[in-house]
């Protein structure tokens, strides 16, 4: 990334923040930093590399001069700007899921399907938080011996939901320490000492909610695997920045829990964490602030006789490798 220019939209948010973060601890060669955000936020001032920049508002004429564009500021600031600043002659690495379910856009994981990176036409998509997080320590297994069906269920911090909804976790949990009552703000939901449903829509069809479709789908684009059966439950715990995932898979040959774990030992961006003796298993606590998929749990599925498949719990930080991290090693990449 020598002498490039990048920009963050979004850069105030949860994520936008990290971005900046990532490219700072990650000592990436950046020649400007533009911030952008919305005209709430125009004029404030962030840090970075000890420099003070002022944050812009967001316009059509923000990109000039752009090479990246990190995008993080929701779906439709996504649909809308992208195209304009691909048309400025940047390649946009977008965090949104805008563009995800587009067959010419490449979803990336780098630890994946880095090859995709190549076939880009301007932007390129960053996966879902819970599909990275389950995906980084499932492909080693996927190459060595397929996964042929895979169920999990999320523990998804209230990062995923941007800053304001970890603020309302944090007040909150603080007002019922202090017997306050608290209206919730940003979901419908209490959400101190509390757990519900993704608060996505729900297909009416299905049942599934819009981020159990996307974990499915994703899984199936980034795989390239059409064939893959899938069931994703997603729930929102009250934790500030991990996301964690339960999974059972199915491989086609019979596999031990000694064969997933050598080929997790070895898997780049996975870091083994399954210490029987004392318990000790991957925490979302453990997870924040790094950039690895923590993975353990690794045992055997003892409802399947056949002994194909496998159960594991990981974890990982939304807001890095479910997030800025990733989309930050596309933009190396790029
Ligand atoms: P702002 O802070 O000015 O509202 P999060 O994911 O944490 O909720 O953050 C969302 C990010 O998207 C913030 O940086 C927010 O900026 C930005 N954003 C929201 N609406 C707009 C908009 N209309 N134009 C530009 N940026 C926006």
């Amino acid at each position: 990334m020598k002498n490039k220019n990048i920009a963050i939209v979004g850069a105030t948010g949860a994520v936008g923040r990290e971005f900046a973060a990532c490219i700072e601890s990650r000592g990436v060669p950046v020649k400007s930093l533009r911030l952008l955000a919305s005209a709430r936020s125009a004029g404030r001032t962030q840090t970075f590399r000890g420099q003070t920049l002022t944050i812009e508002e967001l316009t059509e004429g923000s990109f000039d001069g752009i090479d990246i564009a990190l995008f993080s500021a929701g779906s439709g600031i996504s649909r809308q700007y992208a195209p304009i600043a691909v048309k400025a002659g940047a390649v946009v690495v977008d965090n949104s899921s805008a563009f995800r379910a587009d067959p010419a856009v490449p979803l990336v994981v780098p630890e994946i399907n880095a090859r995709r990176i190549a076939s880009h036409k301007g932007i390129i998509a960053n996966p879902n938080c819970s599909a990275v997080t389950a995906l980084v320590p499932l492909w080693p297994v996927h190459q060595a011996n397929r996964v042929k069906r895979l169920i999990i269920s999320t523990y998804q911090a209230a990062s995923g939901g941007g800053a304001a909804m970890m603020q309302e976790l944090e007040e909150s949990t603080r007002a019922h320490l202090d017997g306050r009552d608290y209206a919730p703000k940003v979901v419908k939901y209490p959400y101190a000492f509390n757990l519900f449903s993704h608060n996505t829509a729900i297909d009416m069809d299905t049942g599934y909610n819009d981020e159990e479709t996307k974990v499915m789908t994703e899984a199936r684009k980034i795989f390239e695997d059409d064939a893959m059966a899938i069931n994703a439950t997603c729930i929102r715990v009250p934790v500030l920045r991990a996301h964690s995932v339960s999974m059972t898979f199915t491989c086609e040959r019979p596999i031990t829990p000694g064969e997933v774990r050598a080929l997790l030992e070895k898997a780049p961006g996975v870091k083994v964490v399954d210490d029987w003796a004392n318990n000790y298993f991957p925490m979302p606590k453990d997870a924040s602030g790094q950039g690895d998929v923590l993975a353990g749990r690794i045992r055997k599925d003892l409802s399947d006789p056949s002994g194909h498949s496998i159960s594991m719990f990981v974890a990982a930080d939304q807001l890095l490798k479910g997030a800025a991290l990733n989309a930050v090693q596309i933009a190396e990449l790029v």
